[in-house]
């Protein structure tokens, strides 16, 4: 019998990254099947980032780099941070990672003992509780009820800390429900902080520059009362189109920033510098980002419109990242008998919402799509449910 570490042994695979191998396959065998499963944009990386890392190759800039991040990108960040969500992070609380999913170990890693707890908000994110478990914590879903359109409220909060609370983990706009924080939820997380002076604010905001019309991001670094214990998050992976790239960051204070810097020195040493140069292009790429969210915006209107006109079938406007929360009424019917049911009949894969921890009877569709998959799938969703009733 190997001695394998307890944590790691225990942690459960990827429940996207399962779905999303499945799909890939599936469409291998047949192409009329639609994949809806990824959490990918299917844009390219805009030309100018491409381009940077070109020239840095060429140039010979492919070294190790000194630092949790390269003097200008910090200082870029630093900056993005407070003109775009009216924060004030200094360049030394700035830590770039190789991913938003290292960031957010590190984050977690960094405050969390044996045995501490971290709460999350449930539907959730399919790898906080498993980083939680791999950093030897014990997660704490607070469920958000489908109903109340998975608002926050403070009591609810309150009825999850214990002594052994360490942090709070929050993502807006949201994977997979596609809701926004209001600026009532944002009070409330503000006082929750204020009540609590030992607890953390994760704050994971990997998909903030993907906001429809009417809805404005809130950042909670930028409530000054609480800033200091408010660890940013985000990444380049969503809003630039560079999954492939691996890069994102941290916003802390320097003081946590140094503890965060003990562990990235021992595992990942740098970010490689070209990726870094790219990304500091990337911050830059304003008009880009918005063509690309403009898009979103166009298909979100035309598939969420397409679901609600099928019978049996609720979706309620995403207003933030690219996922469609689409409730099935199929009698007798969970989350993953309506993910078979409906890729069976109508050739669609999605994510079951009992991978995000929840059995409202959800499915997560992305439309990070081509516009003509969108359709063929609202076509088929609609044939299958016609079926379902006879
Ligand atoms: C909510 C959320 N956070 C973090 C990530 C990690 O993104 P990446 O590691 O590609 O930066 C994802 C990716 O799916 C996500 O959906």
């Amino acid at each position: 019998m190997l001695g394998f570490n307890r944590e790691i042994l225990g942690l459960q695979p990827s429940r996207s990254m399962t779905f999303m191998a499945k799909a890939k396959q599936l469409r291998a065998q047949d192409p009329e099947v639609v994949d809806l499963s990824g959490g990918e944009p299917d844009f390219d990386t805009p030309q100018k980032i491409r381009d940077e890392l070109y020239r840095q190759v060429a140039a010979g800039y492919t070294h190790y780099t000194v630092g949790a991040g390269l003097p200008e990108l910090r200082e870029r960040i630093v900056k993005k941070l407070k003109e775009e969500n009216g924060c004030d992070y200094p360049a030394e609380g700035i830590v770039v990672t190789p991913g938003g999913k290292f960031a957010i170990y590190l984050a977690v890693r960094t405050f969390v003992d044996a045995g501490d707890e971290v709460m999350y908000l449930e539907p959730a994110w399919v790898s906080y509780p498993s980083i939680i478990e791999a950093s030897g914590g014990r997660p704490v879903p607070v469920r958000l009820s489908h109903s109340d359109n998975y608002r926050i409220t403070l009591e609810q909060l309150e009825q999850h800390v214990t002594d052994r609370t360490k942090m709070l983990i929050i993502n807006y706009p949201n994977n997979p429900t596609g809701r926004a924080l209001s600026r009532v939820e944002a009070d409330a997380l503000e006082q929750f902080l204020l009540r609590h002076p030992g607890l953390m604010l994760l704050s994971d905001e990997v998909y903030e520059r993907i906001l429809y019309t009417g809805n404005e991001n809130i950042s909670m670094g930028s409530y000054a009362s609480v800033a200091s214990r408010v660890i940013t998050m985000n990444g380049f992976s969503k809003s630039v189109a560079m999954t492939g790239w691996r890069v994102g960051y941290l916003a802390t204070t320097p003081e946590i920033g140094a503890v965060m810097y003990k562990l990235f020195q021992h595992t990942i040493t740098c970010v490689s510098g070209f990726i870094q140069k790219a990304a500091t292009v990337a911050l830059d790429c304003t008009e880009e980002i918005e063509e690309m969210r403009r898009r979103y915006e166009r298909r979100r209107d035309m598939f969420v419109e397409g679901l609600n006109a099928i019978d049996g079938v609720h979706c309620a406007l995403p207003q933030g990242a690219f996922y469609a929360w689409v409730r099935f009424d199929i009698p007798g019917m969970g989350s993953e008998a309506v993910c078979d049911y409906i890729l069976k009949e109508a050739k669609v894969v999605g994510v079951p919402g009992v991978a995000y921890g929840t059995d409202d009877s959800c499915v997560r569709f992305s439309f990070a799509t081509a516009e003509e998959d969108l359709e063929r799938a609202l076509i088929q969703i609609r044939a299958a449910m016609e079926r379902v009733k006879k």
